[in-house]
């Protein structure tokens, strides 16, 4: 999802090089458009309403994460991306919800977010140009999503 954006706005390449706020606020953002793991499972603990939905205790309730991150009473324009979305002082790692929430969110979610800039900062530090070649294919599961093939053309730098 990230190559496919920078892709999209290859001038966010040579921002990404020394911008290590950006990078994180644009790691996040990919993380927010479009979640790698679309739902998460709980179980009603007691008898209980969500947003005028009356759940039962015991009821199986699964939580869209890719809905909760494009939600537009969180979001300002949710479904556009913006790379510099969680650049604001009050935002914090949690306010990324595709690493689900609670007691049970994500237990590798720093690893995974620094994984991920260091992946992306080593390719805008090689990489001037990025172009899509052919339209991708996805992986077509509901729960984890992925690309089967992403087929791109790079200009190094
Ligand atoms: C971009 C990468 C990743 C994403 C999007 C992701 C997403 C998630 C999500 C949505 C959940 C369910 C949270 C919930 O139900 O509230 C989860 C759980 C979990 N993840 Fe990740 N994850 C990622 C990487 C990792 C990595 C790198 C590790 C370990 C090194 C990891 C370990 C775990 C564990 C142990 C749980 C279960 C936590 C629990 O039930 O208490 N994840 N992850």
């Amino acid at each position: 999802s990230g190559i496919r954006q920078l892709a999209a706005h290859n001038d966010l390449l040579p921002r990404l090089r020394h911008d290590n706020a950006l990078l994180r606020s644009f790691v996040q953002e990919t993380l927010r458009y479009d979640p790698p793991v679309q739902y998460g499972i709980r179980v009603a603990a007691q008898n209980t309403e969500l947003a005028g939905v009356p759940i039962t205790r015991d009821s199986v309730v699964l939580v869209c994460f890719g809905a909760l991150g494009r939600d537009p009473a969180r979001f300002h324009d949710p479904d556009s991306f913006a790379a510099d979305r969680f650049l604001t002082p009050e935002s914090e790692p949690r306010d990324v919800l595709s690493f689900g929430l609670g007691a049970h969110r994500c237990a590798g979610a720093e690893l995974a977010l620094v994984t991920g800039e260091i992946a992306f900062r080593q390719l805008a530090l090689r990489v001037d140009a990025i172009r899509e070649t052919e339209q991708p294919q996805r992986h077509t599961r509901a729960v984890v999503r992925r690309y089967t093939r992403l087929i791109v053309d790079v200009t190094r730098q």
